[in-house]
């Protein structure tokens, strides 16, 4: 009998979150009559004591909710329960999570989180044999059997508005414009927003590319049309041309990806002598008011995971496929990670439009 909910936001913050959570309080409350808990900063509000976390009503969840960016929950991408930083070094602090998670009377969780926050949940709910249902959230959209994760949408449109800000400058001033993007090891983003934008020239993790592949392109566009300024979107996970990843620093090994935009950007200034300028985007694409697709798909995953609930079937990671809400088995949302392949629609479009991938 299912009485009490809890929430949290976990990872990376991402445009969306705050629709999830309201639609998750709207359904608990209306459709069954339950009290829902939000916990604070992730999974921090049930290790530290006190707990923490709010008692969300629907008065708290109103329209101003489902449009602001952010998560109004908190979040944290560096507080794994299973190895915890301290002064120190990293602790096992899981079985204060669980403890958090009785003490507070809870009879299931909605995490709404990202691959590796998705395989933590699982681990403490597989550990306190508590009842998990899982909501995709990452802009970088690379979890498995989903198409769309929340914030995907609203980061792809943000890159899409630098290149339009961009184009106009560059044709100004002829010069060749970087714009370095998110998306962890996968190019989805880039991807997306390079056909979105107009970019002449996108680079993603999952193609390796030549310099001089990329100038013999910027170079054409002079020949062939007269044209004298380039658009060139880069991932940043691509890597330099000796494969080694431009990254910013390296803390218990998660890399933070940073400078790639301006390693191409030199190459091709270097190589044709053109006027280059970089670009690099960062948290914009995760900050903001979501989209009209991320308020739906968080709206509708909300829904869909509070009513798996009330089903009993837990241990699932909602999902967004051939515009259906379904739900699939966390593990195999996690184990099913996907880069760009490179079959997708987006990369053979790409190269239908003469794009420059870097590789031919
Ligand atoms: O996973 C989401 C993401 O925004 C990545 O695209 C990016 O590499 C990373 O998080 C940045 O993390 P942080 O907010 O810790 O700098």
């Amino acid at each position: 009998m299912i009485k009490k909910i809890g929430v949290l936001t976990s990872g990376g913050d991402c445009a969306g979150l705050n629709a999830a959570v309201r639609a998750i309080v709207y359904r608990a409350i209306e459709a069954y009559g339950w009290d829902v808990y939000g916990i604070t900063n992730g999974t921090t509000g049930l290790i530290n004591r006190p707990l923490q976390y709010t008692k969300l009503t629907r008065e708290m969840c109103d329209s101003a909710m489902l449009r602001s960016g952010g998560t109004r929950l908190g979040t944290t991408n560096k507080a794994n329960p299973f190895a915890f930083p301290t002064a120190e070094g990293p602790v096992d602090r899981s079985q204060d999570f669980i403890d958090g998670y009785r003490e507070l009377g809870l009879d299931a969780l909605i995490g709404i989180g990202g691959d590796g926050s998705l395989d933590i949940l699982k681990r403490l709910a597989d550990k306190g044999d508590f009842k998990l249902v899982a909501i995709p959230k990452t802009i970088d959209n690379d979890l498995g059997l989903t198409e769309n994760a929340i914030g995907y949408s609203t980061a792809v449109e943000v890159a899409m508005e630098a290149l339009d800000h961009l184009q106009p400058t560059a044709a100004s001033h002829q010069r060749v414009m970087v714009l370095e993007v998110m998306g962890r090891d996968a190019g989805h983003i880039a991807m997306a927003a390079g056909i979105a934008g107009g970019a002449d020239v996108i680079l993603v993790p999952e193609i390796s590319y030549r310099i001089d592949t990329i100038c013999a392109k910027i170079r054409s566009l002079a020949e062939t049309q007269g044209r004298n300024f380039a658009l060139v979107i880069v991932a940043e996970a691509v890597k330099d041309e000796h494969g080694e990843p431009v990254i910013v620093s390296q803390k218990w090994e998660r890399i933070r990806y940073g400078g790639v935009g301006h390693y191409i950007g030199d190459k091709i200034a270097e190589r044709i002598g053109a006027d280059v300028r970089v670009t690099s985007l960062g948290h914009i694409q995760r900050g903001g008011q979501p989209n009209a697709l991320d308020r739906i798909i968080a709206s509708a995953f909300g829904v869909h995971a509070v009513d798996l609930i009330a089903q009993g079937k837990t241990d699932r990671m909602v999902a967004w496929q051939n515009r259906r809400v379904v739900d699939v088995p966390i593990t195999d949302a996690i184990q099913g990670y996907q880069a760009l392949s490179l079959d997708d629609v987006l990369v053979l479009t790409a190269r239908g439009l003469g794009i420059c991938l870097g590789d031919q």
